[in-house]
């Protein structure tokens, strides 16, 4: 950047491939673009006319075994094979001893929360920058969702600030990959082998992200994964826990069958546990199974573009890409995220540049608010259930402690793209830096 303009050489630096292999970076090619131009929210002309790319996409050589499952009449995993192949396959991809495949995302973390005891009165520490199932599952189990603020930086869980929100009824760390970004899961373990704490992942965004090298949602005691309509392997409603233990998994397996006798849970009686359906159906692993054939080709293009928009967009004031954690990490890039520091762009507000953005033709959002204070918190803590289980000093406490500067900040200033962007092609990437130097140059038009 030079005198808040983007410098030329910069803007046709090869972007390095890192770990990728096959795939390199073209040189970036958008420099040519007039960036003064008048902005289409004003009445100009959009950088993009063009139409993104369409999600979910159905390949329809598996339409042979949807066909040939309907007309069997197999249709739970009870009578067929598609479930348990799902099972065998996912795990072998996330290099994990075992996966059960559930109903959805959320009832992955239901069954996982159940089978490592977390009970009513219990405290579970938990990440309040995420979707709203994270923390309704605690509540699902009567426990108390204990937020630890976010690190704008990294849009992640700030680890340094875990073990000042242990009390005794701590019982779980819940720490949340979102948007498919590593969390530092060594910092997490250690934590929780030194308290005693079982670890749940929120993978649900996190499908072939890695920390050091491993697959996130194989890293704590159980990793849970959603494969809801708009996730990066989707099958309409979907998830899956994947886990290391067998017996533990035998424990899973059972809960989310009714209860029943499986593997190292013995047949003492038809239902030794307390247990749940969440059963997934065998459509839902055939789709699985179909969309799997995609997923590690995707994820590398998405990668490659979502370092291709970190190295350009840097270079803009005022966006700040997000800070991947240290080390041999890759982000499974649900959702490309950055920050939008108002005050680089002469004070517009971030609704003000996402509009803007939008009229260019760049399909953008602001991510998530601050969950922390919605509704559903202060009607679970005042429902009779919970001031049963948890004493008039202790929500009081809870309470005066719902202060989370470092996620209301990243609640102010972030913007997101879908995780569909980052399939297009390298010229998508320069519409996409192109618009926001158009903005960035333009700025004192909006202010
Ligand atoms: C971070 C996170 N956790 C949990 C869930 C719940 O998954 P599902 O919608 O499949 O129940 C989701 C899904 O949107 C999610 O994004």
């Amino acid at each position: 950047m030079e005198n808040g303009k983007i410098s030329r050489r910069k803007a046709i630096a090869t972007v390095s491939a890192g770990t990728l292999g096959a795939l390199t970076f073209q040189p970036f090619s958008a420099f040519s673009y007039n960036t003064t131009k008048k902005l289409a929210i004003h009445g100009g002309e959009k950088v993009r006319n063009a139409a993104w790319s369409d999600w979910p996409v159905w390949d329809t050589s598996a339409e042979t075994d949807v066909t040939e499952m309907l007309r069997s009449g197999r249709w739970w995993r009870g009578s067929g094979e598609h479930v348990a192949e799902f099972e065998r396959k996912y795990a072998e991809l996330m290099g994990a001893k075992r996966c059960l495949a559930t109903a959805s995302g959320t009832t992955a973390l239901l069954v996982a929360m159940h089978v490592l005891g977390v009970d009513a009165g219990d405290e579970v520490l938990v990440s309040p920058y995420t979707f709203i199932a994270t923390y309704n599952v605690i509540f699902m189990n009567k426990a108390l969702p204990v937020f630890v603020d976010t690190d704008p930086e990294t849009f992640l869980i700030n680890t340094n600030k875990i073990e000042e929100r242990i009390t005794d009824r701590t019982t779980a760390i819940l720490p949340v990959h979102i948007y498919g970004l590593p969390v530092d899961m060594d910092h997490v373990n250690s934590i929780a082998q030194k308290h005693d704490l079982k670890v749940i992942e929120d993978a649900c965004q996190a499908w072939l992200g890695e920390y050091k090298g491993k697959k996130l949602g194989t890293l704590g005691d159980l990793g849970c994964f959603s494969f809801q309509n708009s996730k990066n392997l989707p099958t309409g409603e979907g998830g899956a826990i994947t886990g290391n233990d067998e017996e533990m998994m035998d424990r899973c397996h059972s809960f989310h069958n009714c209860g029943r006798p499986f593997g190292s849970v013995p047949a003492t009686s038809d239902y030794p546990l307390r247990g749940s359906n969440r059963r997934m159906q065998q459509i839902q692993a055939i789709m699985l199974l179909s969309q799997m054939e995609r997923i590690e080709k995707d994820a590398e293009v998405r990668l490659a573009n979502a370092r291709y928009l970190d190295e350009n967009l840097r270079e803009i004031p005022g966006i700040v890409p997000c800070k991947l954690v240290e080390g041999e990490n890759r982000s499974a890039c649900h959702m490309y995220p950055f920050r939008f520091i108002s005050e680089k762009f002469d004070g517009i507000s971030r609704e003000k540049f996402i509009a803007a953005l939008r009229a260019e033709g760049i399909p953008c959002s602001s991510g998530y608010g601050p969950q922390n204070k919605d509704g559903l918190i202060e009607e679970a803590l005042n429902s009779r259930g919970y001031k049963r289980l948890f004493s008039e000093k202790r929500l009081k406490k809870w309470r005066e402690e719902n202060y989370l500067p470092g996620n209301d900040q990243l609640c102010r200033e972030a913007v997101t793209f879908y995780q569909s962007l980052l399939l297009g092609t390298h010229s998508d990437m320069d519409d996409i830096v192109n618009a926001i130097r158009k903005i960035y140059e333009n700025r004192k038009s909006l202010a």
